[in-house]
């Protein structure tokens, strides 16, 4: 079997020797953040974007990440080419670093821990041909979804919840408006308009979802980033997710009842389309298509 590898602060080394302390804030606490990255023929997918929202969501918690952008993603680079990986996903995150316990903050030369790792992966095809199901569940997380923190019991909770009802997906709740995914954003269409929520504190703003209502303007696709209600999503043409390994993902049915005729939408299926093309742009040309 081929060696695998991981970055651990700055330097590639073998994957089963990449240990982080016990006393590691992000153990603990989950004092940190992170970020998955998709890889399409070796290449990585939006990367900037990605990178982008690492500084920020460290910057958020006051981590300040030891390598520069540029650094970060030449040593990725170097991570995918070492691991020879094709199509799947990079996992990093950075944490404030190993002190002995204490809620309040380390004083002194704390070094954040970052870690990188690859994960290989297929596309979810099937479930991106014929659809998913998903449930409905109150948000219980906290008031900073905008941060991509290691912090995800609430959205752990959610998922788990799908899962054990055969779903693929939790649809998250403040009271009657619609927030996000357990681990995606949620769109749906209206008169033909896609709308999905506002980027604010309630939700992480995702990358995939930027690439959406980006191809929706260039497509004179309608779009509307507000709340949505409960009803609303009821109601909808058509319902879908979004996320780095989910891509543009339908959902066809939510606790048990179908979306129309329970069956992916034409303007889900035209942004599927729309997104693959953008893939293809960014990373060469892809084997398998949905569309
Ligand atoms: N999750 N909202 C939440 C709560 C998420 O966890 C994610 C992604 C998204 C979509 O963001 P993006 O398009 O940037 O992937 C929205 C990742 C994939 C995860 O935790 O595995």
């Amino acid at each position: 079997m081929n060696m695998e590898f991981a970055l651990l602060n700055g330097e590639i080394i073998e994957r089963s020797e990449a240990k982080v302390d016990v006393e590691d804030r992000g153990y603990q606490f989950g004092d940190g953040v992170y970020e998955v990255i998709r890889i399409y023929n070796g290449k990585m997918f939006t990367i900037h974007e990605h990178l982008k929202r690492f500084v920020k969501s460290a910057d958020s918690i006051g981590i300040s990440i030891p390598f520069t952008s540029l650094q970060l993603s030449e040593m990725l680079e170097e991570l995918l080419i070492k691991n020879n990986l094709e199509t799947g996903n990079i996992y990093m995150q950075v944490t404030r670093g190993t002190a002995p316990r204490n809620h309040v903050f380390p004083t002194g030369n704390v070094a954040p821990t970052l870690v990188a790792y690859t994960i290989k992966g297929v596309r979810p095809l099937d479930n991106l041909k014929s659809g998913v199901k998903a449930i409905l569940t109150e948000d219980l997380r906290w008031l900073r979804c905008d941060i991509k923190s290691l912090n995800l019991l609430g959205n752990l909770l959610a998922k788990q919840k799908a899962s054990e009802q055969g779903c693929f997906e939790a649809i998250q709740h403040r009271g009657q408006d619609v927030t996000e995914g357990s681990s995606s954003n949620i769109f749906i269409v209206k008169n033909g308009s896609v709308i999905t929520h506002e980027s604010n504190n309630l939700i992480l703003k995702g990358i995939t979802k930027d690439v959406i209502l980006e191809l929706c303007t260039k497509n004179n696709i309608q779009v509307q980033e507000r709340t949505f209600s409960l009803a609303e999503l009821e109601e909808a043409e058509e319902v879908f997710l979004s996320s780095t390994t989910a891509e543009v993902m339908p959902i066809i049915e939510i606790d048990g009842k179908k979306i129309k005729a329970g069956v992916p939408g034409t303007i889900t299926k035209k942004l599927q389309e729309l997104f693959e093309k953008e893939i293809e742009k960014q990373c060469g040309l892809l084997v398998d298509r949905v569309i």
